[in-house]
């Protein structure tokens, strides 16, 4: 694992989406696998400003993002279509007919995650997969205990996450139990991860996931496995780590630099 660890939320931000935009440079085509939550809001305002500056495309990207809730039709304000929508898709130049989410609302929600892994395989699998860190070590919605070989699935929400995304609801009692989620197994597919987490809240978790076991008590843990990972972290986020020094020798003066 590639840990940098910036001064900032925002120079963490720029760090993360220069990568995203570096790999679309030098490979247009890039499959894209997207994430959610407040992390990425800023990860996706820092590529809009790059993509309206001329600095980078999406025009022949592919992107398919980590999950749904189940029940939420495209529509639905909570819904994680139309937070893609909102912060990415309509502001950048991404072909809508090659960006993909599960469909929360498919009838049959087994099926709908079978259709979707099939997908994610027939195109390829994901070149650069991007990742928020869940307050319990969950990646996607992979909650602690998922299997660390899953592929996409419905997946039971626990109470911590859906307490952290009830502030995207009117009524926390609304938000969805279950969810569609791209498997642990999915993810560890993708050529690179990046995955990003943001202040002392995370501290412990992010600890976890870098310096723990590999367990599925901490499916982010899962990522110790995969080779090219690059965990992009502010101060607050890095707060816990025991071999903090070290990763700062490894990549010196990354929280003065954007690179
Ligand atoms: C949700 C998403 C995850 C995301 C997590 C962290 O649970 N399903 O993919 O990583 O939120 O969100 P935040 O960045 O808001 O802490």
């Amino acid at each position: 694992m590639k840990i940098l660890i910036h001064q900032t939320k925002a120079l963490a931000t720029d760090c993360a989406a220069s990568l995203i935009a570096a790999r679309l440079n030098r490979q247009p085509d890039t499959v894209l696998g997207l994430a959610t939550g407040g992390t990425m809001e800023m990860v996706y305002a820092n590529l809009i400003a790059r993509h309206r500056a001329g600095e980078v495309s999406f025009a022949q990207a592919t992107s398919f993002n980590l999950d749904e809730y189940v029940g939420l039709p495209e529509t639905h304000p909570c819904s994680y279509w139309h937070y893609m929508r909102e912060k990415l898709f309509d502001h950048v130049d991404i072909d809508p007919g090659r960006a993909f989410l599960p469909h929360g609302d498919a009838p049959d929600a087994e099926a709908e995650a079978e259709r979707y892994e099939a997908a994610i395989a027939r195109a390829g699998d994901i070149g650069l997969q991007l990742l928020g860190l869940g307050l319990n070590g969950h990646i996607g919605f992979n909650e602690p205990t998922s299997s660390l070989s899953s592929l996409t699935r419905i997946k039971t929400l626990t109470r911590s996450t859906r307490e952290a995304n009830a502030r995207y609801f009117d009524d926390p009692q609304d938000v969805p139990r279950l969810a569609i989620t791209m498997g642990i197994g999915t993810i560890l597919r993708a050529q690179e991860v990046v995955l990003l987490a943001y202040g002392a809240e995370k501290a412990d978790v992010v600890a976890r996931m870098i310096e723990g076991p590999v367990a599925a008590a901490c499916p982010a843990s899962a990522l110790q496995m995969h080779r090219k990972v690059t965990v992009v972290l502010d101060e607050a986020a890095a707060g816990a780590l025991e071999l903090r020094d070290y990763y700062e020798q490894v990549h010196p003066r990354v929280g003065e630099t954007s690179s």
